[in-house]
């Protein structure tokens, strides 16, 4: 079984790294702001509480943050395995996945860190565009192309996310520094850490991540 928890700033290419691996392994991508996009789309409840705290780039407390991925976990497609993306960002929320984790009978096998440094995800940031239907993620400098997302069979439209200016971006890295970044010690110390030059391209960024996955299963299975 895979457990991994990708570990990174805003920008730092999780999302990216989580569908192609997702692909691989055949095991779900788990995103906390995915789920809470879809949320915020389909104006639920739980869309509507999260947004105000997305919009300034603030977390989302940790109760509902915990609530929602308790329920994508528990679902029938995660028995062979997760790839969590943006959750956990706090240590009680890594404490929470740990409680959750052991009443469903599963565990971390992996923590990558994905590393890069803050000039670099301001400008990742700046050019990020992703898909209002399918939530691909592109990068383009300046306009998109016309024809919008070109994923598969995908025609959407592409947008900036609310949370991509530069205000809110700056925010993020901040939160991401003070609330997220004690993690790495947090898995370091259980040996799970792996760091990761994220700075590659994303091809040989993903071909990193398969070697120290794919290694860990070796180690695991001896
Ligand atoms: P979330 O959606 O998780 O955003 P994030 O962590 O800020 O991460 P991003 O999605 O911005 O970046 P990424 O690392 O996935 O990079 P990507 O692959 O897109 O969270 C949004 C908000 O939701 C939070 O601020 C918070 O309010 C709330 N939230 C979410 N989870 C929460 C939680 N657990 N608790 C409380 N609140 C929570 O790549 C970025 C760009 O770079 C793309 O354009 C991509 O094409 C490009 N790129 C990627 N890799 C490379 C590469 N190697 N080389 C060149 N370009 C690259
Ligand atoms: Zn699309």
């Amino acid at each position: 079984m895979h457990g991994i928890v990708l570990l990174g700033a805003p920008g730092a290419g999780k999302g990216t790294q989580a569908v192609l691996l997702s692909k691989v392994l055949k095991i779900p991508h788990i995103s906390s702001g995915d789920l809470f996009r879809e949320n915020i789309k389909n104006q639920t409840e739980l869309g509507v509480l999260a947004k105000s705290y997305i919009d300034r780039g603030e977390l989302v407390p940790d109760p509902i943050t915990v609530g929602m991925v308790r329920q994508r976990l528990s679902a029938p497609d995660c028995e062979r395995g997760f790839i969590l993306d943006g959750f956990p960002r706090t240590i009680a929320q890594a404490d929470a996945l740990d409680e959750l984790l052991r009443e469903l009978n599963k565990q971390i096998t992996i923590v990558p860190w994905i590393r890069v440094r803050e000039h670099m995800l301001l400008e990742r940031l700046s050019h990020r565009w992703t898909c209002r239907d399918c939530g691909a993620v592109f990068a383009y400098e300046s306009l998109p192309p016309r024809e919008g997302c070109k994923k598969d069979v995908c025609t959407g439209m592409l947008y900036r996310r609310e949370d991509d200016t530069p205000e809110v971006q700056a925010r993020r890295i901040r939160v991401y520094e003070e609330q997220t970044a004690p993690l790495i010690d947090y898995y370091r110390d259980r040996g799970l850490l792996v760091e990761i030059n994220g700075e590659h391209t994303i091809e040989y960024v993903h071909h990193l991540l398969r070697q120290v996955i794919l290694g860990a299963e070796a180690v695991q299975g001896r």
